[in-house]
């Protein structure tokens, strides 16, 4: 069975999706993730972000994977230096082109074939896995949004500022909405789920209840 997650950055999707998918015994793929060690390759490169042909050129060039749960970039493990502003800005960039995204779907789509996987991102649910059996879009405030990042950055010793993180979520967004191909949109059999008001827990046990359900459906 395949479960996709959607939604914008700071709705709480990535633990959410992480978690629920070991509550399941599912996988997990971040396919954000992939987008942030394209960007941070191309970062490292001096790669022009302006140019679609050189983005498209470096992820056909570029080996990413994931070896238990750790994100490899041509196999250097890198899940710490993906998760910095200035790559969370990139990537967005990066995620624009369409080209890089074919690439990275059809990968999406293999690592996916045969297996149970929660997959989470901002198009799984409407580009990459059209068919999934079960699939969530989640929200909350801009305000909390940006509180989250922050309570994550920080947990994770990143040092940042709560407006600095905003506006640059106000921009990430601007541009994940409004790019011509897979803009961040809900499937329309998505469910949506307002996380504003809500714990982690709670998510992730309405989220699993409707999965185990739809399981039972299909067994
Ligand atoms: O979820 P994230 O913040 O790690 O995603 C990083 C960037 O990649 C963000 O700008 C959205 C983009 N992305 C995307 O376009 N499609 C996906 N399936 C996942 C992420």
């Amino acid at each position: 069975m395949i479960v996709t997650i959607d939604g914008p950055a700071g709705t709480g999707k990535s633990t959410v999706a992480r978690r629920l998918a070991k509550e399941l015994n599912f996988d997990f793929l971040d396919t954000g993730a992939m987008y942030r060690m394209l960007a941070l390759k191309a970062l490292r490169q001096g790669t022009d972000f302006d140019s679609s042909d050189a983005l498209a050129e470096l992820a056909e060039q570029t080996s990413v994977d994931f070896e238990e749960g750790v994100p490899m970039l041509d196999g250097e493990p890198v899940g710490r230096e993906i998760r910095t502003s200035e790559v969370s800005r990139a990537a967005s960039f990066v995620a624009r082109i369409p080209e890089v995204r074919q690439i990275l779907v059809e990968w999406q789509r293999n690592y996916a074939d045969g297996r149970d996987i929660v997959c989470e991102g901002r198009d799984q649910g409407t580009v990459a896995f059209p068919i999934a059996e079960c699939k969530f879009f989640l929200t909350a405030s801009p305000d909390e949004r940006a509180r989250r990042r922050l309570s994550d950055l920080e947990d994770q010793g990143i040092s940042a500022n709560y407006d600095d993180l905003l506006q640059e979520q106000i921009e990430r967004d601007e541009r994940d909405l409004n790019r011509p191909v897979s803009p961040l949109k809900a499937a329309e059999d998505a469910m949506t789920i307002d996380t504003t008001e809500l714990s982690v827990v709670d998510v992730i046990e309405q989220l699993r209840g409707i999965v185990q359900q739809r399981m039972s459906q299909s067994a």
